[in-house]
């Protein structure tokens, strides 16, 4: 029974706490409100120097025996203080006469035997339940407490006068745990004020209190543990509630009764004012075989029936299961009551809510039943159905059917079977925890909006379906899915949930039909992090759709060196990832390089140079190469100069001083300067062209029209001259237009086309290498007689 009720506790103080944590996150952020938990923590004191601003503190489990005024004086926002389960043993109110906030004070489970009074007006929330009193713990100040809303008391006796504090307080709600009652004279409880009230009964004595409770304003009422001793004084109190009675909700937790007690009590209650009647943890009710049961009119609209196993072993099942079905309720709940079987009711029915979750129900419920034209939610959650088809087939005549819970049934659809067909309305469909494949997306309500099929054994989804244009949540989570769907058939697809699935990364299909997904969670898939990855974690950066649960949830699992890394933390480039970038800009790369190339070609003439070199290098290879035995035997120059007279000047001032130089070693035969009396001009050149190793012509368009006809003879007779153009060294001197040539110089013509010359640089930092270039050219080791000779013919 302790369970039970700090159960209760335990519900409302974490619903209360959560709204206070809500409400205090805010005002944390508008840097007011903080929440000090302590719970567990061995303390034996309250801790000192708690922060002022402080409104929630927890102290709760801890093995705190006394409070002094100075423990909470300076907390003078305090609002929430939980004390339970401590060792208080005394309590003076005075303790919080500072705490002018203080809304919510819980001491229940100490060890409190006295109180000294004060009141603490603020106060709305007050337990002092289960705590070491023999009497009722009140004060008289409690009657100045106008705000008091929840008040939980306990007692081991209870007196006259006990109660006489609650009559000038206005309720919300009051907690009598009265589990160690020892001592009970008859006829001293009050009337009770109270929209709600909670009295838990001890568990095992029977004391005569049902008989003396009266109620006057109370709405709920929910008594824990009644025994079968005292079911008749329940009768006689419900009997009690006439129609001018304001009773609208009655709970009865952990009751001990028969069959015809439990009758008899359903009979009254839906023969009274109470609206919402809920029976939890009967003892186990074994159905006679015949059930009486007059179904007048009544205000119940609900029936709840729960934790109480109702068998039919000596009896036939129909006449229980149609004590219920026939009952025309607004909503019937019958939960952890192993049933195998519900009727269909046989006659139109206003049922629109049924819940029969945790019973054994197999496919033949409500085949064929079309008197559940009104029902709009229908949950069979945990029970035995196998066969979708048949769950489809139920619901078709439920035409107001909007929602449906068929988790953790062992449902299945194959796709040779029959099509299903499911009812018009249904909206929400709950098919978790089931044995579903892919082919479950082929039995599907057309109209469907939300759907869970989480815990199923999904591996795809099949894309020749009927499309889902109302789909707007799907949750898929442990499921088996390899690929991040696409969501070609759910075109208006708000939420999709995949989370543990087997998800190593994203379809193409995804990013192209999965725009309308504004919330996504995909959280605990071991993704693989590479490059396929980048889209999706760039999702979360554009905020287009809200990834939930990021970051935590979301962890690269392969390759190894990456296990364990968060997909925030995972960055690759996106030039490693697109190949088409890639080539991008590995050609611009090569076409700014070649431009730039090319442009310090031209701007520093690097092919000439390269000519240059490549020239310089073939003719000092030639050198090295040849062997003075080689040599004509005739040859005393190393070169002859041809030139017009128009060039002479350059050829005197700057050709032949740049290659004849101070060593000598260079000879040039010119033929002004070594002319030989007694024979033609046309003579002594011939001869000098004879007796030099090479011969330079000096290329000008004035050479070119006055001077070539002079060698055009030469070159006729000399085949030599022609096979082996080696000996031949054209300068440009001035660039010469081919139509400068006259026709007939075919071999001039073919010279120039060939490009065998070189040209004069006109930059003084080319000059250096066309010198070297040129002597390199014509250079050759001559015979020291003939070195002779040459030098006393120049
Ligand atoms: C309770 O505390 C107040 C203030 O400290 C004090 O005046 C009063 O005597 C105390 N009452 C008892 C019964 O100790
Ligand atoms: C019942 O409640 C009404 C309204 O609050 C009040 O006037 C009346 O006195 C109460 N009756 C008893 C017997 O307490
Ligand atoms: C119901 O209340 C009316 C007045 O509100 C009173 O006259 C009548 O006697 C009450 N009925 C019962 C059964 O108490
Ligand atoms: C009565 O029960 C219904 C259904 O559980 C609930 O919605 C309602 O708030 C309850 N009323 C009171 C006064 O507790
Ligand atoms: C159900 O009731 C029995 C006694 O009637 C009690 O022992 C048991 O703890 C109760 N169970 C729950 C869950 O309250
Ligand atoms: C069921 O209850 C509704 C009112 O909620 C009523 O109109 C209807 O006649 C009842 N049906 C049967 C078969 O009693
Ligand atoms: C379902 O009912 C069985 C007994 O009927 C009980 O043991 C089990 O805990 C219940 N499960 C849930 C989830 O309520």
């Amino acid at each position: 029974m302790v369970d039970e009720r700090s159960s209760v506790t335990n519900h409302f103080l974490s619903a209360f706490l959560l709204a206070i944590i809500f409400w205090n996150n805010i005002q944390c952020s508008a840097g007011k409100g903080l929440i000090m938990d302590f719970s567990n923590r061995f303390l034996v004191k309250v801790p000192k120097n708690l922060p002022a601003q402080m409104t929630v503190l927890d102290l709760s489990y801890n093995s705190i025996s006394e409070l002094q005024i100075s423990d909470f004086s300076s907390s003078s926002k305090l609002q929430v203080l939980i004390l339970s389960h401590n060792l208080i043993g005394k309590l003076n109110f005075s303790v919080f006469q500072y705490n002018e906030d203080l809304e919510h004070l819980d001491l229940s489970y100490n060890n409190l035997q006295s109180l000294s009074c004060h009141p603490v007006t603020s106060l709305r929330h007050l337990d002092l339940s289960y705590n070491n009193y023999v009497d009722m713990p009140t004060c008289p100040e409690f009657s100045k407490m106008l705000k008091l809303e929840y008040l939980g008391l306990s007692a081991r006796r209870i007196q006259n006068s006990d109660f006489s504090v609650l009559a000038h307080l206005q309720l919300e709600t009051l907690f009598l745990g009265l589990e160690d009652l020892s001592e009970y004279i008859h006829g001293n409880l009050p009337v009770f004020n109270t929209r709600s009230l909670q009295i838990i009964f001890p568990p095992n004595n029977d004391y005569q209190v049902l008989p003396d409770l009266e109620i006057n304003v109370t709405e709920s009422l929910e008594l824990s543990n009644i025994q079968e001793t005292q079911v008749n004084d329940l009768r006689t109190f419900l009997l009690k509630l006439n129609k001018n009675s304001t009773l609208l909700n009655l709970t009865l937790n952990n009751i001990q009764c028969d069959w015809e007690d439990f009758i008899e009590i359903l009979q009254t209650v839906w023969e009274s004012t109470i609206e919402y009647f809920v029976i939890a943890n009967a003892s186990q009710l074994e159905a006679p075989n015949s059930i009486e049961f007059k179904y007048t009119k009544t205000s119940l609209k609900a029936l709840t029936i729960k934790q109480t196993t109702l068998t039919t072993f000596r009896s036939d099942a129909k006449y229980l299961l149609q004590l219920f079905s026939e009952m025309n309720l607004t909503a019937l709940t019958i939960s952890d009551a192993g049933l195998i079987h519900m009727l269909c009711p046989s006659n139109p029915s206003h049922f629109t809510y049924l819940c029969f979750s945790n019973n054994s129900f197999t496919d033949t419920v409500f085949q064929n039943c079309k008197d559940l034209m009104f029902l709009e939610k229908l949950i069979l959650k945990s029970n035995q159905l196998k066969k979708l088809v048949r769950v489809s087939l139920m619901t078709s005549h439920m035409a107001s059917l909007k929602y449906l819970d068929m988790s953790l049934n062992l449902l299945q659809y194959e796709d040779h079977e029959n099509k299903c067909d499911w009812g018009k309305n249904l909206v929400e469909l709950d098919l978790s925890f089931n044995k579903l494949s892919e082919s479950v997306f082929r039995c599907l309500p057309v109209n469907i909006q939300m759907i869970d099929l989480q815990n199923n054994q999904i591996s795809s989804i099949p894309k020749e379906i009927t499309e889902l244009t109302s789909l707007e949540e799907i949750n898929l989570a442990s499921n088996k899915l390899a690929k991040l769907p696409g969501c070609g058939q759910f075109r208006n697809l708000r939420f999709l949930n995949i989370e543990m699935n087997s998800i190593v990364s994203p379809s193409s299909e995804f990013y192209q039909t999965c725009q309308g997904i504004k919330q996504l969670k995909a959280g605990h898939n071991p993704f693989t992090c590479t490059c396929e990855l980048r889209q999706f974690i760039s999702l979360q950066k554009q905020g287009s759709m809200e990834l939930v649960d990021w970051p935590d949830a979301y962890v690269c699992e392969y390759p190894d060196y990456l296990r364990g890394t968060l997909l925030k933390d995972f960055h690759v480039s996106e030039v490693a990832c697109n190949v088409s970038l890639l080539i991008t800009i590995v050609i611009i790369i090569t076409v700014v390089l070649v431009a730039t190339a090319s442009f310090l070609c031209i701007r520093f003439d690097v092919p000439w140079y390269l000519k240059m070199m490549w020239k310089w290098t073939q003719a000092k290879h030639r050198i090295r190469k040849s062997n003075p035995e080689d040599l004509l035997p005739n040859i005393e120059f190393h070169a002859f100069i041809s030139y017009s007279e128009h060039d002479s000047e350059w050829v005197k001032n700057v050709l032949i001083p740049n290659l004849e130089k101070e060593d000598g070693s260079i000879r040039i035969c010119q033929h002004e300067r070594n002319f030989v009396a007694g024979k033609s001009i046309v003579e002594n050149i011939i001869d000098c062209i004879e007796k030099s190793y090479r011969s330079i012509f000096v290329l000008s368009p004035y050479f070119v029209q006055s001077e070539w006809c002079h060698y055009e003879l030469y070159f006729a007779h000399h085949k030599l001259f022609s096979e082996n153009a080696d000996s031949l060294i054209l300068i440009v001197l001035e660039p010469i237009p081919a139509y400068i040539i006259p026709a007939r110089y075919h071999k001039l013509k073919a010279l120039m086309a060939k490009r065998t010359y070189l040209e004069w640089p006109k930059e003084k930092s080319k000059h250096g290498l066309f010198w070297s270039n040129l002597r390199a050219a014509i250079y050759v080791k001559l015979s020291s007689n003939e070195e002779e000779r040459a030098f006393s013919l120049s």
